[in-house]
Formats: structure tokens, C-alpha cells, sequence
């Protein structure tokens, strides 16, 4: 069995893994290899095609004002969903938030300055606004990761789930992809494993479906899943009026978007790619694209999503057997060298593979991009300071009268 896994590695150009194993005792051998045997190796493989894009075309949003004049009817009709059980929600927290560069889970941040207000606390007594407005719980899905799944539970333990009712809060852990230094080669954690990350939050679907999870929906007859990022501490979580105006649109999923604040803000673009919906990266689009106008002056390609999608269960069903795609982002990622130096990188050193929930919007026929006001729902944490940090997200909380 050895022999196969070295046999693999030498054919994968990893003959730096094969001489650590050899290197080991023989009992932390076959430990090492039954989990090298575990790993999804063919990200190695996985020369990065990119995929060629399809023809781009705008796609127009529920604007702020086409809202307003609906509001109420829209929140009804999202209350009604809720009451009827048809509304779960799904956050991703199993990120590893290495921007931030804070040691324990995201969500664990105190965003409080003079008192404890963490960002699971914001995030939950946001959706508490909600289900208090319905009289009726969101069954609410946690996704963690192996590094951080305990961490995330104790700490929901240990502070009552800030006042949410725990019969309706599930844990699921996504899966681990190996993660590889610049030259492609794999690392090590530690003497006996190999360096692994989340596979990313577009994950997040699949590994329901393989913790189980996907039964509790079935169950409870969930028609609609509202997914969204632990570290938008205004995130709206089953918001009734955004549920409301995905229901009556017709659309089988929405997307909360913000218009954007200028021309070439960094951030992902809700378009029309061959017809379904799909976001450009900042960094894809052209100069004509980003400079485009509409007869009334507004931005062709304005709408910059926030990580907060809804998607009817059914159709998500059959995005099962699709291979997502894989990205690679460049990372920090601490490792063990051969000679036993545990290395703590400042900077990123090494890439991970990720699937992106933004490419489960691709697989769609149709959605929604449903405007909202970046003041009031967008404060992401991203870093501790500057753009997208702790000290804007403050900022923000503050201006929507949060006490800190
Ligand atoms: P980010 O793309 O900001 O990644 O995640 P990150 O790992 O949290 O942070 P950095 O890039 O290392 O600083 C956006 C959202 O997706 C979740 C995160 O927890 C966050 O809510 N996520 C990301 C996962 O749930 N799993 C992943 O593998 C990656």
C-alpha cells in the first residue's frame, strides 16, 4: 500500500512527500499514508483552464426604489414563507479568515469596543429581528470547517446561541483540499500530515448533502435556502422583504446586491453570461465594460453582489452532480519544512483550491438581483484595518444606530 501511495506521488512530481514518509518510523508511516491515501490529490492535476467566458450582457436589478413601492407586499409574502417553514438559512463560516489574521473563528471577533458584541452576536440578532417579526424560527445551518467546527460550537454553546433557540441551529463541517506552495508541491503540516484547506464556500451544497443535512431540509420541507458570509455584520439573514420579491419574481434564486461605488470598485458583477445569470470578477471585466452606460447614466455592469444568495431547494438538487469549478487563491498558509522549522508566513506563500458559491448562481436559470443599500447591509470583515476592515465595519455599525 506504501509502495502504490509513493508510487503516486513520484507519477504527482512529490518525491519531497515520498522522502519525508521514508524518513518516518514505520507505524507513523502507515499512519501518514492512510491519510495521504484520504486526500483529493487530483487538485495536482488540476492544470488551471481558464474557462473561457460566454457573451456578457447586463442584467438589470430590483432597484432600491421599485422595492419601496412594494415593500410591504414583499414582506408579507416573505413572513409567509417563513411561517410556513419554507425559509432555512446557511452560513458560511468555515472560512480561515487569514486577512484578518485573528486566531480563533470569525464569527468569534469582538467587534465591541467598550462592550462584548461579537460578529456571530450581530449576525444572530439580526436574524432574531426577523423570526420575532414572523413568531417562527429559521432553521439555521452552520457550515465549519475541521480547523474551526469545535471552536464554532462551544463558543454558540457557552453564550446561549445569543438568545436563538439551539433546536434550530445545525453544525456541518465542509471538506479539506491539500493546498500547494508556489512550485505546486504539497505541504506539510506536520510530521505526519499533509497541509490542507477548506475547499472554499461553494462547498457548501454538496457537504449538506454529505453531513446529512440535506435530510433535515427534506424533512422539514425547506423550499428555499438563504445563503450568506459569516463577516457582513449588517448582513440581512431571511430578509421576508428580499424572500418576498424572489417568490414573486418568479426567479428560482436571488442575489442582494449593491450598486457599485464607482466604476472600478473591486467587486464581483451580477450579469447575464449566455443568457443565465453569472458574475464577472472585478478583474475580468474590460475598460469598455466598466466604463459602460445605460440611457439613463447608470453603470451597464453595476451590481456588486455581497455574499448573500437565496436559491430554491429543488434546483439546487441537480447542481449535485456538477463539478464546480476550481479557483486558487494565494494564501498564507503556515507549514512544516523538511527539517522539522514550523514557519508562520506574513505573507501569502502558498495557494488553495476553492470552489465559489457565486458559480452555484451560474448553474441557475434565472435570478434576482435584489438592490440593497450599502449602508445599511454591507459592512464586510475582511481585514483589521483599511479597506473592508474592522475599523470601517464599526463605522458602519455605528451609523445604523449599534451601540459599540
Ligand atoms: P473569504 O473569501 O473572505 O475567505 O470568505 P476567508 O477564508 O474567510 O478569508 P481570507 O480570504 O483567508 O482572509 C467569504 C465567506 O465564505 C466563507 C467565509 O467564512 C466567509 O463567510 N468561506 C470561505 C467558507 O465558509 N469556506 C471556505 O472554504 C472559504
Amino acid at each position: 500500500m506504501k509502495h502504490k501511495t509513493s508510487e503516486i506521488l513520484n507519477m504527482l512530481h512529490q518525491e519531497h512527500i515520498v522522502a519525508h514518509l521514508k524518513s518516518l518510523p514505520q507505524d507513523d508511516q502507515i499512519k501518514m499514508v492512510s491519510h495521504i491515501d484520504s486526500l483529493d490529490l487530483s487538485v495536482l492535476n488540476n492544470i488551471m483552464i481558464e474557462e473561457e467566458r460566454g457573451k456578457i450582457e447586463p442584467l438589470y436589478a430590483t432597484t432600491l426604489d421599485d422595492i419601496e413601492k412594494q415593500r410591504e407586499h414583499f414582506t408579507e409574502v416573505g413572513l409567509e414563507a417563513i411561517r410556513s417553514g419554507k425559509v432555512g438559512a446557511v452560513l458560511l463560516a468555515g472560512g480561515q479568515g487569514s486577512r484578518l489574521g485573528f486566531e480563533h473563528p470569525k464569527g468569534m471577533f469582538r467587534i465591541g469596543v467598550d462592550r462584548d458584541l461579537y460578529i456571530f452576536e450581530c449576525l444572530i440578532r439580526n436574524l432574531l429581528e426577523v423570526t420575532e417579526q414572523a413568531g417562527a424560527w429559521v432553521p439555521l445551518f452552520v457550515m465549519t470547517s475541521v480547523a474551526n467546527n469545535r471552536e464554532t460550537r462551544e463558543f454558540f454553546e457557552k453564550h446561549d446561541y445569543f438568545g436563538y433557540s439551539d433546536d434550530n441551529v445545525w453544525f456541518f463541517v465542509q471538506e479539506q483540499l491539500p493546498t500547494v506552495d508556489v512550485n505546486g508541491k504539497l505541504m506539510l503540516a506536520d510530521e505526519g500530515t499533509i497541509s490542507t484547506a477548506p475547499n472554499g464556500n461553494g462547498g457548501w451544497y454538496a457537504s449538506m448533502a454529505k453531513t446529512g443535512m440535506l435530510r433535515i431540509v427534506q424533512n422539514a420541507n425547506i423550499e428555499w435556502l438563504n445563503v450568506f458570509a459569516v463577516d457582513n455584520v449588517l448582513q440581512r439573514i431571511a430578509d421576508p422583504c428580499f424572500i418576498g420579491a424572489v417568490i414573486e419574481s418568479g426567479k428560482v434564486s436571488g442575489a442582494k446586491v449593491v450598486s457599485k461605488a464607482e466604476p472600478n470598485e473591486k467587486v464581483g458583477v451580477l450579469c447575464l453570461e449566455d443568457g443565465k445569470p453569472s458574475i464577472v470578477e472585478y478583474y475580468e471585466m474590460t475598460d469598455e465594460m466598466i466604463n459602460r452606460r445605460e440611457p439613463d447614466g447608470k453603470l451597464s455592469y453595476n451590481y456588486g453582489v455581497i455574499l448573500n444568495y437565496l436559491f430554491r431547494v429543488d434546483k439546487l438538487n441537480r447542481t449535485l452532480s456538477v463539478n464546480l469549478p476550481l479557483h486558487r487563491a494565494f494564501k498564507k498558509v503556515q507549514y512544516m519544512t523538511p527539517g522539522g522549522e514550523m514557519i508562520n508566513p506574513d505573507e501569502p506563500n502558498a495557494y488553495k483550491f476553492e470552489t465559489l458559491a457565486l458559480d452555484m448562481v451560474k448553474l441557475q436559470d434565472n435570478c434576482l438581483a435584489y438592490e440593497v443599500e450599502r449602508t445599511k447591509e454591507f459592512a464586510p470583515v475582511k481585514n483589521m484595518t483599511g479597506v473592508d476592515s474592522v475599523d470601517t465595519a464599526r463605522e458602519l455599525l455605528r451609523l445604523n444606530g449599534i451601540e459599540l
